[in-house]
């Protein structure tokens, strides 16, 4: 059977989002560490991932009331949209995807002021956008492969409070849409903290880390019994690449 690819991103840029002013991540590997001064931003590169995926599952509305609405959400004494761009692939060789997400808020509550899906069929070809909206109008193209010249399709969802790819990417028509919704409704996140590694855990290899990260000596004993090639390469990266 051939093995399941998992899409991967590979940039990630952020303005206006808490602490992040202008965050850009170029050349995201698959382990990627992040070092840095208390506050300067490390837990809420996390947290932007938290709020995507949130935005996909529960609404826009949730995760931004969640959050204290644009009273703490925006970067203090900024005026922009807060917006995130995320650049990857579906497989290893598939083309570069990027995702552009732009929130507002108005008095009625949050909104989305712009979302663009674009990539370039071959790699000289340009780049052009194969979904396109603004403020819940827009266009897409259907299609497996979407290409510049294909049919746009004029649609329209019932709020501009709707994500147009959590929307969309439920009609089998668009499956490069509905790849990156699942993509992101998929994400799997942890927030491991010390205190909670050091808890006694029940015995066994456990596959997946629970969402607190208490579970983490099981998966270092799953690794090691089914990936210990695997476990002894993270190992010596983190040691070399982690001061202490
Ligand atoms: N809306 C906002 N505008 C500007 N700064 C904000 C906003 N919301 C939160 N912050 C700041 O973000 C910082 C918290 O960032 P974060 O928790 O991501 O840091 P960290 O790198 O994880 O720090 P630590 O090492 O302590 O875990 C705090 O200093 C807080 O004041
Ligand atoms: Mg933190």
């Amino acid at each position: 059977m051939p093995k399941k690819s998992i899409p991967r991103i590979e940039y990630l840029r952020v303005q206006n989002y808490r602490a992040l002013r202008d965050l850009e991540l170029k050349k995201i590997t698959p382990l990627t560490v992040f070092l840095g001064p208390n506050g300067s931003g490390k837990s809420t590169i996390f947290d932007v991932f938290a709020f995507l995926s949130e935005c996909f599952t529960d609404g826009l509305r949730k995760a931004w009331e969640k959050r204290g609405r644009f009273k703490e959400l925006r970067t203090r004494d900024t005026e922009g949209n807060i917006v995130f761009e995320l650049k990857y692939r579906e497989t290893k060789k598939s083309p570069l995807i990027t995702y552009h997400l732009a929130i507002a808020e108005r008095t009625k509550g949050p909104y989305v002021a712009e979302e663009w899906l674009e990539w370039r069929r071959k790699s000289r070809g340009k780049p052009f956008r194969f979904l396109d909206f603004k403020e819940g109008e827009g266009k897409v193209i259907t299609g497996e492969m979407p290409d510049e010249q294909d049919k746009r399709i004029d649609e329209k969802l019932e709020s501009a409070e709707f994500l147009a790819v959590s929307t969309l990417g439920q009609f089998a028509k668009h499956p490069r849409v509905s790849a990156l919704r699942k993509f992101i409704t998929g994400w799997h996140l942890s927030y491991l903290t010390a205190d909670n590694t050091r808890s006694i855990p029940e015995a066994g290899a456990q596959e997946r880390l629970s969402p607190t990260g208490d579970n983490l000596p099981n998966v270092v004993q799953y690794l090691k019994e089914q990936h210990s090639g695997r476990l002894e390469k993270i190992l010596d990266i983190l040691s070399r690449r982690v001061p202490r």
